[in-house]
């Protein structure tokens, strides 16, 4: 089986030919807490299944481990593929607010390439796991 890994600033992401599997960092304590709030908090958003936002296959609960499908990389080249000299790290504004902002809801993912992946040709959200999100949306 063909794996690779990618580091995350609060988890480690372990991508197998389909699925990306992301325990919390074990390397310190608290990157470890942070990487527990963030599959927690991607467990909650993901029951909403809002359509930007990678599925979650399989999670256990308390942020212990979360398994989303594997997506591809979104590069510049990707989601510029006529013009090869675009270097940019983040997508353009105006996609990015009409992938985030909805009437009802928005997206708790931020305008960086990495935080975003192609699922079945389109945009996901693979990183939703900011702590802040949740706590807003359940004061709604
Ligand atoms: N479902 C996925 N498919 C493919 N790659 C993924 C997926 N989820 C995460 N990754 C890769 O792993 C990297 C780290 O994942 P993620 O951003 O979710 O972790 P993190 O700890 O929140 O990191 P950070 O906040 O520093 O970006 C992503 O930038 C992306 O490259
Ligand atoms: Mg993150």
């Amino acid at each position: 089986m063909s794996w690779t890994t990618r580091l995350g600033a609060t988890r480690l992401v372990i991508l197998t030919r389909r699925h990306a599997i992301k325990p919390p960092r074990p390397t310190a304590w608290h990157l470890f807490l942070s990487g527990l709030l963030a599959n927690r908090t991607e467990r909650i958003f993901a029951q909403t299944e809002w359509p930007e936002l990678c599925p979650i296959r399989w999670s256990l609960p308390g942020g212990w481990l979360v398994v989303m499908p594997r997506c591809n990389e979104v590069t510049a080249r990707s989601v510029w593929p006529s013009e090869p000299e675009r270097t940019e790290d983040h997508l353009p504004d105006d996609l990015y607010e009409r992938l985030v902002e909805h009437d009802d809801y928005r997206v708790p993912a931020e305008n960086k390439l990495f935080s975003w992946g192609w699922y079945a040709g389109r945009l996901v959200a693979v990183d939703y796991g900011s702590p802040e999100a949740i706590e807003e949306r359940m004061r709604c």
